[in-house]
């Protein structure tokens, strides 16, 4: 396929985002943390990439989130920013480097798109983030919000599992959106929550809801790359959807590859090089 005589795609900013939500149209989200991956999702149209601190656990070996930096976020940041053009860039904010000062939010905001090459950040909390979210906005800094289960937090939820399945905590999420909506983010993540409360909460907001385990009834859907390709292993939360089986054929091509060394099948002639007949009867004559 010639790239020359594609339609050149449009570049996914924000207001795309609010205007196909007012369309109706649903948004597609992954994460990426390097540029080949992200690449492939640009090529394919999906609308928005994540670099997700998810990082952490899928590509980094960590148990948690919380182990990711600054310094680890803005060397895949940049990773991803080179591979796509088109889908819209949103820069995860890792453990600490906006919690502590409404000055560091901004700042490490600010990285996320001058280093980083990002053109949004995402942060996790509701009505507790309200400061940082107004003065990382006023920077002229688009704020995604990130509600429900918050990875940041595993140690105060104890565990992964469904967040806001009682209706005082239902009720207080509905309340978070609208004070994120309010304190000016673009979208907002809703993670490990209930299908029918994630739909009502779509509809009361103006702008996007983003879910992850929260049902068909969010504006738009993310998913852990490494999690629908069936590459990340260790476990698969019931909301993800496998749409490949990677760690198996990783595994089966691995397995091919160390037998054939060992058997010496590879490399075959068509994977060597030679040099002419002449060239070679010359080099035995001088070697010798
Ligand atoms: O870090 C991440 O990948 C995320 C998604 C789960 C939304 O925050």
């Amino acid at each position: 396929m010639s790239h020359e005589t594609e339609t050149p795609r449009k570049k996914v900013t924000t207001q795309t985002f609010l205007r196909m939500k007012k369309n109706g149209e649903r948004i597609a989200m992954l994460t990426a943390y390097d540029a080949l991956t992200a690449g492939a999702m640009d090529e394919c149209g999906i609308h928005s990439i994540l670099v997700g601190d998810s990082l952490g656990m899928v590509v980094l070996g960590y148990e948690t989130t919380l182990q990711v930096t600054m310094e680890d976020m803005m060397h895949h940041c940049k990773a991803v920013a080179r591979g796509a053009r088109n889908p819209l860039l949103v820069g995860d904010l890792p453990f600490l480097s906006y919690q502590i000062s409404v000055e560091d939010a901004v700042r490490n905001s600010g990285r996320m798109l001058q280093e980083g090459g990002m053109h949004a950040v995402k942060l996790e909390g509701g009505r507790e983030r309200v400061d940082a979210i107004k003065a990382i906005v006023s920077a002229g800094i688009p704020v995604m919000g990130h509600l429900g289960l918050t990875p940041q937090s595993v140690n105060k939820f104890g565990g992964f599992g469904v967040q806001a399945n009682t209706a005082a905590a239902a009720q207080r999420l509905l309340e978070d959106a609208q004070i994120l909506e309010q304190a000016g983010c673009f979208g907002i993540v809703l993670e490990s929550i209930p299908a029918r409360l994630a739909e009502v909460v779509s509809k009361r907001l103006e702008i996007p809801t983003i879910g992850i385990g929260a049902g068909v009834g969010c504006d738009g859907q993310v998913l852990v790359t490494p999690d629908m390709l069936g590459l990340f292993s260790k476990f698969t939360p019931r909301f993800v959807k496998k749409y490949a089986a990677l760690n198996q054929d990783m595994k089966t091509a691995f397995s091919a590859y160390l037998s054939d060394v060992k058997n010496g099948t590879f490399p075959g002639s068509e994977q060597s090089y030679e040099m002419p007949d002449p060239e070679w009867e010359e080099t035995l004559r001088i070697i010798r």
